[in-house]
């Protein structure tokens, strides 16, 4: 089925979306894969999420929507920090993990990457492109999904070359 199959030919005002779709018309939009990660040791966690979003730069903050009913949501919320790790060109094995593609669950997702710390103690990824190092500063259920806004405290970055990105159901990488 295509996008234009999908889409009325004439605008339709909610409730009249058909959530597949919204879904099926979503996979246009190109989006950068990252990694939230949070916790400690034995039980830290952490999902695959391309809705991180840059909030404001004074103070720096970003955001990220999570499913209300993914295990990583009450982590983070016991914790009140994570970190989000900008996946690079390479890193699909990191992504399917973190997504749970493999079945691996918890600190399994961590698997053989290397990873650091920076101010909060949550899990940062030595070889993320950027990192960023954040406290939850606030927290808003909306429907499926908890958007959570998070000040940053502490950013890394690599300067490696070649993006990660998710494009029509798959993984692009994106060189310079
Ligand atoms: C490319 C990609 C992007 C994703 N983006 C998000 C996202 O922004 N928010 C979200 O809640 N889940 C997202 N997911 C799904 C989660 O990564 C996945 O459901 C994960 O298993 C959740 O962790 P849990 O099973 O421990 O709850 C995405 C998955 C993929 C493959």
């Amino acid at each position: 089925m295509s996008v234009a199959e999908c889409l009325p030919a004439e605008r339709t005002d909610p409730p009249g979306i058909d959530p597949a779709a919204f879904r099926l018309a979503m996979r246009e939009l190109a989006g950068g894969v990252s990694v939230v990660t949070t916790g400690r040791g034995a039980l830290r966690t952490g999902l695959t999420a391309t809705s991180v979003t840059s909030l404001s730069a004074e103070p720096p903050a970003l955001l990220v929507c999570i499913n209300r009913s993914s295990s990583v949501l009450r982590v983070l919320r016991e914790h009140q920090a994570f970190a989000v790790n900008i996946l690079k060109a390479g890193h699909e094995d990191v992504a399917d993990r973190f997504a749970g593609r493999s079945g691996a669950y918890g600190a399994a997702r961590y698997g053989d990457a290397e990873w650091t710390e920076l101010t909060t103690g949550m899990p940062v990824l030595a070889d993320a492109l950027a990192a960023f190092d954040c406290r939850v500063e606030a927290i808003l259920d909306w429907h499926s999904h908890a958007v959570v806004i998070g000040r940053i405290e502490a950013l890394a970055s690599t300067g490696g070359d070649g993006a990660l990105v998710y494009w029509r159901g798959g993984y692009r990488g994106v060189a310079p």
